[in-house]
């Protein structure tokens, strides 16, 4: 189902303590539970967004108290799904993307880092949270000359998603295709097969297609980022960080390029390399089918 209502005007405020019962209500009609924290708007609010609920922050702060930069780290795998984009559109002449698990716009989104380098890139977003279908119509505002469009779909069902009309009359599946999931995977558990639905999504995809993930990991201080997963798991969130096996596995079958699976500050920076990579608790990489 492609979407575009534009609430962004009527979204949360700073302070949605002062958010009236009827504009929670007004959200709560379209399918937004204001009342249990989620990751789209913790992460928004993270990021600085407005499109946060008091439950939202809570466990953003909860989050927080355990890893004081988390702030700075979402920022740092956002930038690195900049340079990403950037990389495979001019390194890779990919003038067509999927981003899933597009998350509450943020600038910039995935189709003006795309446009800035080739005009006419098309980009479908697809996430499965009623507040991001919400504000879909930000993301769909592209130059003339290129094309967005926006399905409230599950990444976990690729038959369906590939079959999408809004998909299929958007992006030429007999071309490459950039594969974003950006800090998604780990909201899928292991029991619900993350590498088989990525499997079946790179399957979905002909040669020279690329894929960029990042995800979350414990590998740089478990005890900081256990203690992230037990108040995400408190909230009554899944949030699976994982270590750089099953993070490589996900790539599986197509080739990783330079500098491989990396902590997502070391991942081709722009300018100096940071002084210390690991300060950023996600691994991001990206790879290319052969
Ligand atoms: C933490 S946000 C990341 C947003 C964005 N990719 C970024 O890195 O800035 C994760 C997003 O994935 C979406 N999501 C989670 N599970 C999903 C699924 N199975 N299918 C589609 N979207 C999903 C959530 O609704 C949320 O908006």
């Amino acid at each position: 189902m492609t979407t575009s209502q534009d609430f962004s005007q009527q979204g949360p405020q700073d302070d949605a303590t002062e958010l009236s019962q009827a504009e929670l209500s007004q959200w709560e009609r379209f399918g937004v539970d204001t009342t249990t924290p989620h990751s789209a708007r913790v992460y928004d609010y993270w990021l600085g967004g407005k499109t946060n609920f008091p439950p939202d922050r809570a466990m953003g702060q909860a989050i927080e108290q355990a890893v004081p930069s988390i702030k700075e780290m979402a920022k740092a795998n956002r930038a690195f799904q900049g340079r990403a984009v950037r990389h495979l559109a001019r390194e890779h002449g990919i003038r067509q993307f999927l981003d899933l698990g597009t998350g509450i716009p943020t600038s910039p989104n995935t189709h003006e880092i795309a446009e800035a380098v080739s005009p006419g890139t098309r980009v479908v977003y697809v996430d499965n949270d009623p507040i991001v279908l919400a504000h879909a119509r930000a993301l769909m505002v592209s130059s003339p000359a290129s094309r967005t469009t926006y399905i409230h779909a599950d990444l976990r069902k690729a038959e369906e998603l590939f079959a999408d009309p809004a998909l299929t009359s958007t992006l030429d599946l007999t071309q490459p295709v950039g594969l974003l999931m950006i800090a998604v995977l780990m909201l899928i558990a292991d029991e619900d097969d993350p590498w088989g639905r990525v499997a079946a999504l790179r399957d979905a995809l002909p040669a020279g297609s690329c894929i960029a993930l990042t995800t979350p990991t414990p590998d740089f201080d478990p005890e900081a980022v256990g203690k992230v997963a037990e108040a995400a798991r408190a909230g009554g969130m899944t949030l699976v960080p994982r270590g750089y096996d099953d993070v490589v596995r996900f790539f599986d079958g197509w080739e990783l390029v330079e500098p491989g699976v990396a902590p997502v500050l070391a991942w081709r920076p722009d300018g100096e390399p940071p002084a210390d990579p690991k300060a950023a608790y996600y691994w991001g990489g990206v790879a290319i089918k052969r």
